[in-house]
């Protein structure tokens, strides 16, 4: 019996390949911001417990951290407006699985809107504390935690949307939507695989920021050094966790990615740019460059990273999917052109402004960001 609910009788107002096209992009660009958000609050809790509490240079740590933590808010509203767009396109293409996992665990879908909200509000009062010269590490860590089950919760919602054969049990047991699904042996690699990512990212940002002509000169080759020592670090460690992701795929899936020539070079992409950032970041862990070169091409490699395993983590979704009965591709399609060149002429105008509104902020008269 196929578990998928009935398919709408609306057709699709535009192909496939399109709604998947603008799934991709945007969700890299949320990947992006997500990955700056977690691994940016980890390196910022690190630095203030180390830089508060104990010997060394704990100014300068602080100072490093205040770098980050000023930052974040910011960067939280990119997480929320970039999750907007690919959760749209999302329930246009998988909403049969997607809302059937989504409502099978609703009590948890739903958490995510009040943790998210105290994250937010945490992120600002970890910021106050730090501009204040506090190490207030446990306000970071509180942040931290709550992000983090939020990416728990949606790899776990992503996850059972490609379980349909579990579906039928959960709702048996209960109808309430507070049960969590049974045990996925893909869950924990994958939820790893995005927090090694994170601090991967971090470290590429310390090297950006350490182009930054408003921080203090001591505290950008520092924050260069050390992200170039930690993305070396998390590269290894998202290494593993990605042996575990894809070996704990179903042998079908396994054999699918590897035949398909867009997964494999989008697999092998990946691979390729976290080789270049493993390199880029033990460069930037002797040399400490603070060049807006040397920033520009961790932004570049991040992106890359970020496009190659969303594609890949599509191919993983469909050939699962396909597996168990959906084939993302077969849907009645009826294009509305009109209606589709207005979308995509919006979509343009929209990105060009985020990218104006980027520029004004990088361009801005340079105020100095000296803690303590
Ligand atoms: C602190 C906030 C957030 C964090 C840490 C976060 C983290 C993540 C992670 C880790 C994933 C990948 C899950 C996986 O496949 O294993 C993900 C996917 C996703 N997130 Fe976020 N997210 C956050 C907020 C949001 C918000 C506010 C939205 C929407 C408004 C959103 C929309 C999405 C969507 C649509 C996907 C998956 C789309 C797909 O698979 O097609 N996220 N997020």
């Amino acid at each position: 019996m196929n578990a998928f609910p009935a398919v709408d009788p609306i057709p699709l107002p535009a192909p496939v390949w399109l709604f998947k096209a603008l799934h991709i992009v945007t969700l890299a660009l949320h990947f992006c911001a997500v990955e700056l958000l977690l691994g940016g609050l980890l390196v910022a809790v690190g630095l203030c417990f180390f830089g508060g509490l104990r010997g060394g240079t704990p100014l300068l740590r602080l100072n490093a951290a205040a770098s980050l933590t000023r930052r974040l808010p910011l960067v939280m509203t990119y997480v929320i407006n970039l999750g907007v767009p690919p959760l749209l396109f999302t329930q246009v293409l998988y909403g049969r699985a997607f809302y059937t996992s989504s409502v099978l665990i609703g009590v948890y879908w739903f958490s995510v809107i009040f943790l998210l909200m105290g994250c937010y509000w945490l992120l600002y009062r970890f910021d106050a504390n730090v501009a204040r010269g506090r190490a207030a590490w446990w306000l970071g860590l509180l942040a931290f935690l709550l992000a983090g089950t939020i990416a728990k919760i949606l790899s776990m919602t992503m996850t059972l949307m490609i379980r349909p054969e579990v579906w039928q049990a959960m709702y048996s047991a209960a109808a309430t939507g507070n049960l969590p699904p049974p045990p996925d042996p893909t869950l924990l690699p994958r939820w790893l695989f995005m927090v090694a990512g994170g601090v991967v990212f971090a470290g590429l940002w310390m090297i950006w920021l350490g182009s930054r002509n408003q921080i203090d000169a001591s505290v950008r080759s520092y924050l260069a050094g050390l992200g170039g020592k930690l993305a070396v670090v998390a590269v290894i460690a998202q290494l593993a966790a990605a042996h575990f992701v894809f070996h704990n795929q179903p042998d079908k899936v396994r054999e699918g990615l590897v035949a398909n020539p867009l997964y494999l070079g989008a697999g092998l992409a990946w691979f390729g740019t976290i080789g270049l950032i493993l390199l880029a970041g033990a460069w930037a862990g002797l040399k400490k460059p603070t060049t807006a070169a040397a920033g520009w091409l961790c932004a570049a490699l991040g992106l890359v990273a970020a496009i190659g395993l969303t594609v890949f983590r599509d191919g993983i979704r469909d050939l699962t999917l396909l597996g168990a009965g959906y084939d993302v591709w077969q849907r009645t399609i009826v294009t509305n052109w009109s209606v589709v060149g207005l979308f995509l002429a919006l979509f343009v105008i929209g990105l060009a402004t985020i990218g104006w509104l980027v520029s004004v902020m990088v361009r801005a008269e340079p105020v100095s960001e000296k803690v303590v």
